[in-house]
């Protein structure tokens, strides 16, 4: 899936479609482990403003900021429709200032990632380099210009096409 947003408030929008999305899929199917969004591309990219979108889209109020200098932020999901979401928990993780695997370890990731009530959005994942991590998607951010950006998501390399979420 390919899309180019042509301001910040497009690139939430988009986070907000797509995270409502996964939800609703999720209610017919479980997974084994937690549902991992690798967000690729440069600083400005457009990657933070996307996860604020993302978690509007999941029901999450209050504003998402950027967890660079936190690393990792947890937000409850609340319940956004008649029936619960099976998923619970929201994690943001910006690995920028990442360094070793001592850090990943003291984050409790492994955990994390293998918990199927977790969605697990990560910034900067280039950085990680633990062999148990896999995305079940990445979505890529090129910064075209200063109002513009092209997002691709893939799965498994492949683009999909948004409506298979
Ligand atoms: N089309 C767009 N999509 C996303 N952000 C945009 C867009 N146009 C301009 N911007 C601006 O670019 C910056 C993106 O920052 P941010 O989301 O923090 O990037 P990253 O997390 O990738 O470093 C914000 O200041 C935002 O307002
Ligand atoms: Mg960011």
């Amino acid at each position: 899936m390919e899309r180019i947003t042509k301001s910040a408030s497009e690139t939430k929008r988009l986070g907000e479609d797509f995270a409502k999305r996964i939800i609703n899929k999720k209610y017919k199917k479980r997974d084994k482990k937690a549902f991992v969004i690798c967000l690729k591309g440069d600083l400005g990219g457009g990657k933070t403003t996307f996860v604020q979108g993302f978690a509007k889209g999941l029901g999450i109020e209050g504003k998402v900021l950027s967890p660079t200098f936190v690393i990792m932020k947890k937000f409850s999901i609340p319940c956004i429709r008649e029936k619960e979401s099976f998923y619970r928990y929201l994690y943001h993780i910006d690995c920028y200032r990442i360094d070793s695997s001592k850090e990943v370890n003291s984050l409790g990731l492994k955990e994390i990632v293998s918990d199927p009530q977790n969605i697990v959005i990560i910034e900067w994942v280039d950085r990680i380099k633990e062999e148990w991590l896999s995305c079940t998607l990445s979505i890529q951010f090129h910064f075209i210009d200063e109002k513009t950006r092209r997002v691709i998501i893939k799965e498994n390399g492949k683009t999909k096409n948004l409506s298979c979420y």
